[in-house]
């Protein structure tokens, strides 16, 4: 190989004198991930050329040529056959470089009037827009799941917590339904996110626009992009929409990791409160007795790798002079992981939470330790003309009594009660029982079964509704 006629493979090699060393091909090339974004690159590229086609800037000819190509190229790739090369640096460059060797000089005509900056941005964005299409299905799965399991514990009592101590008791349906309103947060999240992904670079070329007579409109709706990038510097520079579902991905896997820690703890034989089914469970090598919850603990250890990949995409963009920079390349690994990471978890959470086993018992066991009902105690005295403040501390003095004997406030005597108010009567004892406090709770958000009940109804009419949209 002279110096005069170095021999390079790179498509754009054209202006250079010597090959990169391996190391540095290695270095830069992104094909052994971006191969993901095959699909959508070829979707992208369709819309494009059709487009060329109808402006009249490549012929008809070539369309259908392109047309052909591309989809013995799919299907080339859809069956394993296709041959990624390192060569060729990414998915863009290897899949037109085939076409070309496929079809010829159609093949070469296919990047007129875009670039591989305008190219990447549509196919992140198309791939992340049938991710999200997914996920928010998925997300619909687990709040179904939670919608069964609430409704089917609507009457379970558990004592509810404050600081970890028991505060007040609680339906554990009610208790599920927290878990239902944070994917409703998600979801809601998503399908914002979802609206600013939809949007097509496409047009902007390296990042100044193309002299060419494009028609971006045409290629946003055969894409079905609700609309175009308005400045092409932006366009292809931007990677909001990347951070945005990542941070909507964090939260999702912040209110998993929440639910997994709960899950932990209720399983510990501490609690006793469930169990979960064995095929979500491990044992020790080296304890006999051990049935390990691996898998909420993993939820909530890679809820931190989510978090990482969050910070890692906000570092990579924050001192990128516009437009397109090298570094970008660096936002798929962290997206893919992220998209990978948030299905599995939502499909493992779905199909985890049908197979809780509930203990009821224990439930109400723990609920009815603590002085759970002192706050109706409380109330009690209020509805009878007792300032709230002074009524505080009356049950305040009565749990300490009940504290000498060692037994809840609910089991004092009537007499014993009496003592720190004469407007304690004989009718408090329902006041102070699990099913009487639950009960009383009545109002839309309050954890009364009948509550809890309506609840999964407007839940499911929500996610009823929600499928028919998207
Ligand atoms: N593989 C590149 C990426 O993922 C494609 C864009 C390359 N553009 C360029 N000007 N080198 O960002």
């Amino acid at each position: 190989m002279s110096d005069s006629s170095p021999n390079l493979s790179q498509l754009w090699s054209g202006r250079f004198s010597e090959p990169v060393s391996e190391r540095v091909k290695r270095y830069t090339a992104s094909i052994g991930f971006d191969y993901r974004l095959a699909e959508f690159d070829i979707q992208g590229s369709l819309a494009h050329a059709h487009m060329l086609a109808h402006q009249a800037i490549i012929s008809a000819a070539d369309f259908t040529d392109i047309e052909r190509g591309m989809a013995e190229i799919l299907e080339e790739i859809r069956t394993g056959k296709f041959v990624w090369k390192l060569d060729l640096e990414d998915v863009h460059l290897n899949i037109e470089k085939a076409l070309t060797e496929k079809i010829g000089d159609a093949g070469k005509r296919l990047h007129t009037g875009r670039s591989r900056n305008d190219q990447v941005a549509t196919d992140i964005r198309l791939y992340l827009r049938h991710n999200i299409d997914g996920l928010l299905q998925l997300i619909r799965q687990v709040q179904t799941a939670l919608l069964d399991l609430a409704d089917t514990h609507a009457e379970v009592v558990m004592p509810g917590f404050t600081h970890l101590q028991v505060a007040q008791p609680v339906s554990f349906g009610h208790h599920l339904l927290a878990y239902f309103e944070m994917l409703k947060r998600d979801a809601e999240r998503m399908r914002d996110c979802r609206s600013r992904v939809n949007r097509l670079p496409l047009g902007a070329a390296a990042l100044a626009g193309t002299s060419f007579p494009i028609d971006r409109e045409m290629v946003a709706r055969n894409l079905d992009f609700d609309s175009v990038c308005e400045n092409s510097l932006d366009a292809v520079s931007d990677r909001d929409f990347a951070i945005e579902f990542t941070a909507c991905a964090s939260l999702i896997m912040t209110h998993f990791s929440r639910l997994a820690e709960e899950l932990i703890v209720w399983m510990s034989p501490r609690f006793g409160f469930i169990d979960l089914a064995d095929r979500f469970c491990t044992g020790s090598s080296i304890m006999p007795q051990k049935k390990n919850p691996d898998v909420p603990e993993l939820i909530r250890g890679k809820t931190g790798r989510i978090n990482g990949h969050l910070v890692a995409l906000l570092t990579l963009m924050k001192g990128q002079p516009l437009a397109y920079n090298k570094d970008n390349q660096e936002d798929k690994e962290p997206l893919f992981d992220t998209v990978d990471t948030l299905i599995d978890t939502l499909a493992i959470v779905a199909e985890m939470l049908p197979g809780i086993r509930v203990n009821v018992d224990a439930m109400r066991d723990a609920a009815l330790q603590g002085h759970a009902t002192a706050t109706d105690l409380a109330d009690y005295l209020v509805k009878k003309g007792i300032a709230f403040r002074d009524a505080h501390e009356a049950v305040a003095q009565a749990v300490r009594h009940a504290e000498t004997l060692d037994c809840d406030l609910a089991d004092l005597p009537l007499a014993d009660l009496q003592r720190f108010s004469s407007f304690i009567d004989s009718d408090i004892y329902s006041v102070l029982s699990l099913t009487g406090s639950l009960n009383s709770r009545n109002h839309i958000g309050g954890t009364a079964p009948a509550q809890v009940r309506a609840a999964v109804a407007r839940g499911r009419l929500a996610i009823a509704c929600n499928t028919e949209t998207n």
